[in-house]
């Protein structure tokens, strides 16, 4: 239902056809616009799940879909910022002053839809500041689509949380489907920057012990990251696929195309 940087919707069969034959729990800790997490749950694959992430204002909206879908719709439909720079702005700061959880949740799907890429960025005080994306016809999502997303998340844990929090509640016989920011391959590629703390080379090794670890406990994990050296070092002692995905993150034109892309798994 959003769109968000780093999105799998094009690598969802190569992914689809690479999950575990049998799995207790699907956990997704880097959960965005969950674009692996609604396809399980469209072809039945799933029930419940945990999912999360460390965008606050991302679970939040989850969480108002989940349980207040109608009271969403409804300020959905008392929006009236338009499809222009000026209303954008005025809808970016309304919801930037913190206003009440389902408004803001409202806004940030019009932000979604207005910004550019549909990218969520914040400043170093925590501010969205993506600019406005000169969309020819911007289309919020409808109450049909509301309560169908409201259904795929009944059954759902929902947290706020670091990745390392909820890889390491995962049990032996879950499925753990790890999407971090990638490792850029070059210097312009770089897009870490989702929530203010940004995800290096520090982050990636970080994850990549918790990956042994949870892996030397019995789970089933799957991660997809860029084909990079640092990615391939780190995750030698597993299965590697390569992937190749069509991307359009980068805002420097000359970047844009296909970059390869690995799938990892421990099993
Ligand atoms: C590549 S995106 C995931 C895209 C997602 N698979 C999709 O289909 O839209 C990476 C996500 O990781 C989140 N993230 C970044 N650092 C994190 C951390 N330390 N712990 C948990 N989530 C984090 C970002 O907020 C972002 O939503």
């Amino acid at each position: 239902m959003l769109k968000w940087a780093g999105g799998k919707r094009k690598l969802l069969p190569s992914m689809i056809e690479r999950i575990p034959d049998n799995f207790n729990r699907y956990v997704e800790p880097f959960v965005g616009g969950g674009a692996m997490f609604f396809e399980l749950r469209s072809r039945n694959l799933i029930t419940g799940a945990v999912l999360s992430d460390v965008n606050s204002d991302l679970i939040s909206l989850y969480t108002i879909i989940r349980d207040k879908p109608g009271q969403l719709i409804e300020s959905l439909g008392d929006i009236d910022y338009g499809n222009n720079r000026e209303d954008f702005n005025r809808a970016r700061e309304e919801f930037n002053s913190d206003p009440l959880p389902v408004r803001k949740a409202a806004l940030m799907i019009y932000l979604n839809r207005h910004c550019f890429n549909g990218l969520y960025r914040v400043n170093f005080s925590g501010k969205f500041n993506v600019p406005f994306g000169r969309y020819n016809n911007p289309v919020i999502p409808g109450k049909e689509q509301i309560m169908e997303v409201s259904g795929s998340l009944k059954n759902v844990d929902l947290k706020c949380c670091d990745f390392e929090n909820s890889i390491r509640e995962a049990r032996e016989g879950d499925f753990v489907y790890l999407d971090p920011p990638y490792q850029p391959i070059s210097e312009t590629s770089s897009f870490t920057s989702y929530s203010s703390g940004g995800f290096g080379e520090k982050e990636q090794r970080r994850l990549a012990k918790i990956f042994r670890d949870a892996s030397s406990s019995g789970v089933f994990l799957m991660i997809s990251n860029s084909d990079s050296p640092l990615i391939r070092e780190l995750y030698s002692d597993f299965k590697i696929s390569n992937i190749l995905a069509a991307r359009n993150i980068n805002s420097n034109g000359k970047g844009r195309g296909k970059i390869n892309e690995v799938l990892i798994t421990n099993y």
